[in-house]
């Protein structure tokens, strides 16, 4: 059955179907990113991201509240985080880019949590010794991008639990297993290390609080699987005298299959970053996209961008304002065909490769850097 076809299901730990992303709006409480507050971030940071634009990032809580603290002087920290569960793929990338732009426009302390201990208890036959591995192959991703090592705390949940649990304590005692279980659809047979969790998750939101000893506003971008943590820690705050954590919310990045996110249990439809670039250019080739039956077809009809995922991808990631613009209506009018539009992307992806796993490289020997330290804060 086609991605497409199936129920929208969107939790942190699977999403599949079709995409509503209005309904998700609906069914989580959030806002949409209206033309007004984009016009409010424009005049902090002079120029709009493309995937604020796109509303690639489309949804958000209390983000004109965390504007309106920060015009009156108060900053923000960022937080946002990754489960290692195996390598990274360019869709988790793109929040994280849209994180950096945030750090540079707003000078912006960020924490990003890696959940090991998540990813431990998540994977029935993981030892810790996988999610270990993808911590540190992980985070080399993270400061490949270029995010700032005097503003960005890596926190590894394992090392750095010692200044978390009272912290996970506090906010655990004020969640009742019966509100767990609805957020998060926990069953009789979830393990007991899952159902405590979401109290580690939400830690982050309001370390930085904890650590200055006085309120910090908080703001998450990262997609909008993640939310409900954010529900119930939005719901602990107050009774903890915290600032509630405001959060903007992005859309998935798709796989190269016929719809649904990006995912690494499809490794055929995902690229990782650490695929060498010839194995990325045959995804890239073998991609599902908008075409006709035959070439003649195409001309004369043109092709649909609107599902296609070479397209997706030019417009996610790959290309500006001009090109994607010009690339929808050379698609449309049957100018371009789809082995050469998918020859573009290819190139583009192979490039972003070679580039990215050079700073990976080159963050090899910076990890230490990066890590929480909860005396230097
Ligand atoms: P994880 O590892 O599942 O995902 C990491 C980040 O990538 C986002 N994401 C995507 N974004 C765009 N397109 C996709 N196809 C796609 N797939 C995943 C996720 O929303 C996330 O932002 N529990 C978390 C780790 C975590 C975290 C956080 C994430 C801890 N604290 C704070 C965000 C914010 C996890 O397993 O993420």
């Amino acid at each position: 059955m086609s991605a497409n076809n199936e129920e929208m299901l969107v939790t942190p730990w699977e999403v599949r179907g079709k995409i509503d992303y209005d309904k998700l709006i609906k069914d989580f409480g959030t806002q949409p990113l209206t033309p007004e507050l984009l016009e409010r971030i424009r005049q902090f940071t002079g120029t709009l991201h493309p995937q604020l634009k796109r509303r690639i990032f489309f949804s958000h809580r209390d983000l004109d509240w965390i504007l309106q603290r920060y015009e009156a002087g108060e900053k923000f920290v960022l937080y946002t985080g990754r489960g290692p569960s195996g390598p990274v793929h360019i869709g988790h990338l793109a929040p994280w880019i849209f994180t950096k732009y945030l750090q540079d426009k707003f000078e912006a302390k960020l924490y990003f949590q890696i959940t090991d201990d998540e990813r431990f208890l998540y994977h029935e036959k993981f030892s810790m010794e996988e999610p270990s591995k993808w911590a540190y192959e992980n985070a080399l991703d993270l400061i490949a991008l270029g995010f700032d090592s005097k503003k960005t705390r890596i926190i590894l949940d394992t090392k750095s639990m010692g200044v978390m649990y009272d912290l996970a304590i506090q906010i655990a005692k004020r969640v009742t297993f019966s509100t767990a279980r609805a957020v998060f659809g926990f069953q009789d047979s979830t393990n007991i290390g899952l159902v405590f969790y979401p109290a580690v998750q939400a830690v982050p939101a309001f370390l930085e609080s904890a650590l200055v000893g006085h309120n910090v506003p908080c703001l998450i971008p990262a997609a909008i699987d993640q939310d409900p943590y954010w529900r119930m820690t939005r719901d602990v705050a107050p009774k903890l005298g915290y600032y509630k954590p405001a959060q903007i919310h992005c859309r998935f990045v798709p796989g190269l299959g016929t719809g649904g996110k990006m995912s690494a249990s499809m490794p055929e439809t995902a690229i990782f970053t650490i695929d060498p670039p010839a194995l990325a250019e045959k995804k890239v080739l073998a991609a599902f996209t908008g075409g006709r039956t035959t070439v003649e077809e195409q001309r004369r009809l043109g092709a649909n961008p609107d599902i296609c995922s070479v397209f997706a991808y030019d417009y996610f990631l790959f290309m500006n304002e001009k090109e994607i613009e010009a690339l929808r209506y050379n698609c449309l009018a049957g100018n371009i065909m789809c082995g050469e539009c998918k020859q573009i992307l290819a190139e583009r992806v192979k490039k972003f490769l070679i580039e990215h796993q050079e700073k990976r490289e080159k963050a090899k020997d910076r990890f230490e850097e990066y890590l929480f330290n909860p005396k230097d804060t």
